[in-house]
């Protein structure tokens, strides 16, 4: 296929052979929780190694985008062009070995991007920074591959705690890689829609539609989210009126609050909420202090 494709492992453990247009073949082994890039123009052969059950990829690419202005499937399938090797970096590194830390110049949330074509274990990936301004004292991973336009970020929030509502474009899935909880999507002005998830649940919130993320298990959670191409994530995170795209924890409506808290006692447990969220709309959850 002429585009990036991105493959999150749900179940299974397995081997995946790409084979460069050079003719060049690099394998890996993966397992439940990795996540990895197929690159445009490859070749890729996969292999599933566990005898005792099948494994579940969920595989993320970005045609529903491509075939809009251009809808021939043999341009994206059969074309002559094959394009660049993209096993190794410019610098002659193995692609699929350990991701590397990037700062990005322009600061901001997402100043640290972890870049690579392969993640081993999303479940166990403890490089991760603090996330603020959507609450819950959460922390957030970024996620890049080399020349590429797909990208992820990954969250991690604790147990008896809930994000803020928020919205943006199409184009994003979200998968679970641990954790117990629910989220709510809904347009605005509409019903909400209420979606119970667990270990490798996915959903996609529509258009525009707001979403809030709650943690209502014993155990952090995270939230591994695919993206849109850079540029047509269509008014994302980087929102110029935050106030029209994120719904502060005193501006929303009551029963989010209460529903949260019924289905904490469900299960025997409180939320971890403070009392201090629901007043002060620049409330910020204490950090440690050697995080940024
Ligand atoms: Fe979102």
């Amino acid at each position: 296929m002429a585009l990036d494709e991105l493959v999150y492992v749900a179940q299974g453990r397995g081997l995946t052979a790409i084979t460069s247009p050079e003719g060049a073949t690099r394998t890996f082994e993966w397992q439940k929780h990795s996540l990895f890039m197929l690159p445009r123009n490859h070749e890729s052969r996969f292999s599933s190694t566990q005898g005792d059950q099948p494994a579940r990829l969920l595989h993320y690419n970005s045609l529903p985008l491509a075939t809009a202005p251009l809808p021939d499937p043999e341009f994206f399938f059969s074309a002559e062009y094959r394009g660049e090797a993209r096993l190794v970096g410019q610098d002659g590194s193995d692609l699929y070995s350990e991701a590397k830390v990037v700062e990005s110049a322009g600061g901001g949330a997402q100043r640290l991007q972890w870049v690579g074509n392969f993640f081993p274990d999303m479940r166990a990936w403890d490089r991760i920074i603090p996330y603020k301004g959507r609450g819950a004292g959460g922390h957030v991973v970024w996620i890049r591959y080399p020349d590429s336009p797909l990208w992820n970020h990954m969250s991690i929030f604790p147990s008896k705690t809930y994000k803020k509502a928020h919205r943006h474009g199409p184009g994003t899935l979200i998968v679970i890689p641990t954790g117990e909880g629910y989220s709510y999507m809904w347009p605005e002005g509409g019903e909400r829609v209420h979606i119970p998830w667990h270990e490798a649940s996915v959903f996609v919130p529509p258009d525009r539609w707001f979403h809030q993320h709650f943690n209502a298990g014993g155990d952090p959670a995270r939230y591994l989210a695919f993206h849109s191409p850079r540029g047509f994530e269509g008014n994302t995170e980087r929102v110029i009126d935050v106030a029209r795209d994120q719904i502060e924890y005193p501006a929303e409506d009551r029963i989010i609050r209460e529903t949260f808290e019924h289905e904490l006692d469900k299960r025997g447990l409180r939320s971890l909420m403070p009392d201090e969220a629901y007043r002060d709309p620049t409330y910020e959850w204490a950090y440690a202090d050697d995080e940024a």
